[in-house]
């Protein structure tokens, strides 16, 4: 295994959380980017919105220093929902979340790259959803935001991918996490008689497609769609 530098977006909780922690457990260098700044126990962290390309150069610069060299693993995994019936979705709903989820991730890609083409290696992982393929009623904002991620995924590994650098997508389906305590109880039961699996996932349970998928067994695997969902989109 050689242990690279990693940033992972939104990582005071969650999804990013448990993608960090299973980076550092497996021997990686991580730092994780969190609002307040504040460190989650056990990882470093630099503060950063996604929001702002100044932020998330600030970020990036703070996380090098602390990491001692270029981002060389970057997991865009900070995102929101702000979900609503499309025709009473305000224009503010929607560019808040494709402004955080597809502008964010492409904003955290565009500062990665410039270290990862010098260093001829970099690793850039999308943490997208299965709404992105599947839709969502009331989710608009949120899949067109996460659709949006395959071809950015895509575009990169056609531009950078005779430079040592791959970019992928991984889709979650249902995590347990805050942003699925917040769907509605009967919504849930819908969605978990639809889930093969019959169960939502745990949080470790992405963060090993993302290990891998960072690793150096995965150098031929870029622009492709990881679906960690149980079964309900597989990738549609
Ligand atoms: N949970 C699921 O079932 C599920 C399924 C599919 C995909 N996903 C995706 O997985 C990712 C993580 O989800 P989660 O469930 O772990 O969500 P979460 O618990 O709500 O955490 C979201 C993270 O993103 C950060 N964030 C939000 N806006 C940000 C911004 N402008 N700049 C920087 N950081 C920002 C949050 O920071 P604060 O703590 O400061 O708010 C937090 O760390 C998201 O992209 C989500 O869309 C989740």
């Amino acid at each position: 295994m050689t242990a690279r530098n990693v940033l992972v977006t939104g990582g005071n909780r969650g999804i990013g959380k448990s993608i960090a922690e299973a980076m550092a457990a497996a021997g990686h260098n991580v730092v994780v980017t969190t609002r307040s700044g504040d460190a989650p126990e056990g990882l470093r962290a630099v503060r950063g919105d996604v929001t702002d390309s100044a932020s998330v150069d600030a970020a990036f610069a703070a996380a090098e220093e602390l990491l001692g060299g270029p981002v060389e693993v970057v997991v865009a995994n900070a995102g929101i929902t702000k979900d609503g019936l499309l025709m009473r979705m305000s224009d503010a709903d929607f560019d808040a979340v494709v402004d955080t989820n597809l502008a964010g991730s492409f904003r955290c890609a565009r500062r990665a790259s410039v270290g990862m083409i010098k260093k001829r290696f970099g690793r850039i992982i999308f943490i997208s959803s299965v709404v992105g393929l599947y839709g969502g009623p009331g989710q608009t904002n949120y899949s067109a935001s996460k659709s949006g991620l395959v071809g950015l995924a895509r575009s990169i590994t056609r531009e950078l991918g005779g430079r040592g650098i791959t970019a992928n997508v991984v889709a979650p389906g249902f995590i347990e996490t805050d942003m699925t305590a917040e769907v509605p109880e009967d919504r849930q039961k819908e969605y978990k008689a639809a889930i093969p699996a019959g169960r939502f996932a745990t949080p470790p349970e992405v963060a090993a497609a993302v290990l891998f998928l960072a690793s150096d067994e995965a150098a031929y695997i870029s622009g492709a769609v990881i679906p960690v969902d149980g079964g309900l989109g597989m990738g549609h």
